[in-house]
């Protein structure tokens, strides 16, 4: 297949997404259906679920970056090989780790469950991409916009976030449990910030492109912006180390800082949205109606996240479907319609020269079908969620009557997931139709 790697990166997000929703309901129904689909049990399906979509984002997000460098921001790449390189690297691995999942070999922690040696692949993949990036922006003389600044930063801290998540490996932290405790799960809560600043700097890059206002990326919300995202990767993992004997103070003020970063990107997208308003004709365009979309989904995630962040809520909702419905919540809601943004919003460039836009028609049903299922599958969750930990706290009935009362709400979380599965079949295969042609 001869298209730029930029395109093979969003190709292979787009498929890690579908593949990955696909195990996501697989996991969904061993919810509902004890034995359900035995050759793959939960706690295979699971990690390939997580995996998977994990992998789309970064997928999406790289790819995009890659092809607006250089059709963009006017800077060609310092090398063409080297993606094709990290490419080729990030697909060899994801491929053994799908087959290590499925023999059942595990041996990793938490998002990373894959045998550790896969991570040298991952390790090199990135520090091709970083030398890459730099090398390319360094040409740049004038002020770097803002998401050159995020894209920078979640590059280096990747790498860095993603090595220390691999410290257990030496017997200095594997042998005290305090220790290993809190740098495993200070790396996880500042990866999620690594990656959320690729995926915002890729939102307030999209923004800037579809709103033709050159002053979005150099404003100072922006720059406010990216240092509140940087200040939350630094010191916003507080409240992962929650059951490691830490200070109030560090839970408080980490709650604090992740509170405040997701107003402003809520502010800068509304900011946006009255732009777009004004502009008509290109309301109509989907980049933009998938960019409204993660607005509304900021501001819910910011309700769940300020309640769940009030400790006498806390006890109850800690380790519960709230905890989940948090997760995903914000990796479908905010990440994946940025990125969709993002991925439609190159398809449309692309098709600019052959004049036939993507099928609107299906993707609009798709996207109401994903915005509204998403809706009732996050309540769920949460309703689940709040059943679970009200009776696990008052320590009145057993696990198993427990499971009982949880039922009806999992029972819909896993019918609207399936809706979810269906409305994104329709996006992402009107998308590749597009990207193989
Ligand atoms: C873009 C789509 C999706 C993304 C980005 C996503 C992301 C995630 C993430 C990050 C987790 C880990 C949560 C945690 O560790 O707390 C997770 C867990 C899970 N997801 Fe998804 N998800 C998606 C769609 C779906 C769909 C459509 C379903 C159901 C049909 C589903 C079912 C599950 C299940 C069953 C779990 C495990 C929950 C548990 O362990 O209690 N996901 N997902």
């Amino acid at each position: 297949m001869n298209k730029p790697t930029s395109i093979l990166f969003i190709i292979t997000g787009l498929l890690a997404l579908l593949l990955g929703i696909f195990f996501g309901a697989i996991s969904a129904l061993q919810f509902i259906l004890p034995g359900f689909f035995e050759v793959l049990p939960f706690f295979k399906s699971r990690p390939l679920h997580v995996s998977l979509v994990v992998a789309w984002i970064f997928s999406a997000a790289v790819g995009g970056i890659y092809y607006y460098l250089p059709n963009h921001c006017n800077l060609p790449l310092y090398s063409k090989q080297l993606p094709r390189i990290h490419f080729a690297l990030f697909i060899l691995t994801g491929l053994l780790i799908i087959i290590s999942y499925m023999l059942g070999k595990f041996g990793g922690r938490e998002y990373w469950e894959f045998p550790p040696v896969l991570a040298i692949p991952i390790i090199m993949g990135w520090v091709l991409f970083g030398f890459n990036y730099f090398k390319t922006v360094m040409k740049k003389k004038e002020p770097w916009p803002v998401y050159l600044w995020m894209w920078a930063t979640g590059v280096f801290f990747f790498l860095f976030t993603f090595s220390e998540s691999y410290l257990w490996l030496l017997p200095y932290f594997r042998n005290n449990v305090i220790r290993e405790l809190t740098v495993q799960w200070k790396s996880y809560g500042a990866l999620v910030g690594s990656w959320n600043m690729l995926v915002y700097g890729t939102a307030i890059f999209v923004m800037e492109k579809l709103s033709n206002d050159k002053t979005v990326a150099l404003s100072r919300l922006s720059f406010l912006m990216y240092f509140l995202g940087l200040t939350n990767l630094m010191f916003g993992w507080a409240h992962h180390i929650y059951i490691v004997p830490s200070a109030p103070w560090i839970r408080h003020f980490a709650y604090f800082i992740s509170m405040t970063e997701l107003l402003i990107l809520g502010k800068l997208i509304w900011n946006f949205s009255h732009t777009i308003k004004q502009a008509k004709d290109t309301y109509g365009n989907i980049a933009s109606r998938f960019m409204a979309a993660a607005d509304v989904w900021i501001f819910i995630n910011l309700i769940l996240a300020l309640l769940i962040s009030i400790p006498a809520i806390n006890i109850y909702t800690h380790g519960t479907h709230i905890t989940v419905a948090h997760a995903m919540g914000s990796t479908i809601g905010i990440n994946t319609m940025i990125l969709l943004s993002s991925c439609f919003y190159i398809i449309e460039q692309t098709n600019k020269a052959t004049g036939s836009g993507p099928n609107n028609k299906l993707i609009g049903w798709g996207f109401w079908i994903v915005n509204s299922c998403l809706l009732v599958f996050f309540i769920s969750l949460v309703a689940a969620g709040i059943i679970k930990g009200y009776y696990t706290v008052e320590n009145e009935l057993s696990f198993q009557e427990i499971m009982q009362k949880t039922a009806p709400a999992l029972t819909v979380f896993v019918a609207t997931g399936l809706g979810i599965f269906a409305g994104m079949l329709l996006i992402v295969l009107s998308a590749l139709r597009k990207l193989f042609r």
